[in-house]
């Protein structure tokens, strides 16, 4: 193999760069030429593609979102767009394929590689819905920028003694509200894989005032709206989860309640130096397993050591969340 592309593509997570730098430069090392493709598969399809030098990743590693950029397109989920993107890969000699991205992208990637292209994935969401890898990269910045926000959401709530509703990220699942919600302290923390009932969570609120408690902090997977909550007249984007939630403790309880939507400031932010660190390994072995003539998997993290996992094993199952920390949130909350 003499020349590989790299795509970020679907939502974009801090550590991306750190990653194509990684790719960059270890394919440098090994003597191949790199191609950079902007804007994921729409950028494949229309032949937005360059060379990336050394120069080109240089002061790239400690910055969030992609300067690849990325995009969503729905033209690539057709055979028309599949076909268009393959000649272009071909038009411009590219042999490989690295691509990062999330759940989405490697479905890309996979559709890619039935069609004759050699593709490795790096997994790369802040929702970390990826199975077959303990991490994502992007999830550990993200949870810390939810850290950082509720505690300072903590401060105004103490202050007045409110009850405050926080909807985080996370299109259909609740790892990243989970991981926050204990590291925070939540009082509750409501996510679609678990069951939850709102008589319980304004049981929990009331009991926390009662027992002296100068706060209640509730955290809601923006996901729970699709799944868990009985109001289909209701849903919209104005009114979404946290909302919901809100208003439901405000009229049980009477307590002051306001709302916070995170949204996409969880996105965005210089990547914490673990997700330098998986983006950096990953990115690189993805580039060995990719000239040593495998392909059709993705690169992931397994008890801190680097494994490739077929994609076919990956995207036909769904993660599971650890509910024994779940668990412990509630008994520590
Ligand atoms: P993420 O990678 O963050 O999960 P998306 O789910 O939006 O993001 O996917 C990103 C892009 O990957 C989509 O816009 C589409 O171009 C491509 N993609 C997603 N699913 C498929 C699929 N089943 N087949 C082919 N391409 C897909
Ligand atoms: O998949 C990452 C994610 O940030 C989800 O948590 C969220 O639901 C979605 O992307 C938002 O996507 P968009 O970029 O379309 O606003």
């Amino acid at each position: 193999m003499q020349r590989i592309g790299v795509m970020t593509s679907g939502g974009d997570a801090p550590g991306m760069n750190a990653a194509v730098r990684a790719v960059t430069r270890q394919a440098l090392n090994l003597e191949m030429e790199v191609m950079g493709i902007s804007r994921g598969y729409s950028g494949l399809i229309k032949g937005e593609i360059t060379e990336l030098t050394d120069k080109d990743v240089s002061g790239r590693i400690n910055r969030g979102g992609t300067f690849l950029f990325t995009a969503r397109s729905e033209k690539f989920k057709t055979a028309v767009g599949q076909e268009e993107a393959i000649s272009q890969l071909k038009r411009f000699g590219i042999e490989g394929l690295v691509v990062i991205g999330g759940d989405g992208s490697l479905q890309g990637a996979r559709e890619l590689e039935k069609g004759g292209v050699p593709t490795v994935g790096v997994p790369a969401s802040i929702d970390n819905d990826l199975p077959g890898t303990d991490y994502s990269i992007g999830f550990d910045t993200a949870v810390n920028t939810v850290v950082e926000a509720v505690d300072k959401i903590r401060d105004t709530a103490t202050s007045h003694e409110r009850v405050f509703v926080v909807e985080t990220m996370g299109r259909n699942n609740g790892l990243l509200t989970l991981e926050s919600g204990l590291a925070v302290g939540a009082e509750a923390i409501l996510i679609p894989e678990i069951d939850f009932d709102i008589k319980e969570v304004c049981q929990i609120v009331k009991q926390g005032y009662e027992s002296g408690k100068s706060h209640n902090l509730i955290l809601v997977a923006e996901g729970i709206q699709d799944c868990c909550l009985d109001q289909p007249d209701k849903k919209d984007e104005h009114y979404s989860a946290a909302f919901q939630i809100g208003d439901m403790i405000s009229q049980n309880t009477g307590y002051e309640v306001r709302i916070i939507v995170l949204g996409h400031v969880q996105r965005g932010g210089a990547p914490s130096a673990i997700d330098r660190v998986t983006a950096s390994r990953m990115g690189a072995e993805a580039v060995k397993v990719l000239i040593s003539g495998e392909s059709g998997v993705m690169i992931g993290i397994s008890r801190d050591e680097l494994i490739a996992v077929d994609y076919d094993v990956i995207l036909e199952k769904e993660k599971k969340i650890d509910t024994s920390l779940y668990e412990l949130a509630k008994i520590l909350g």
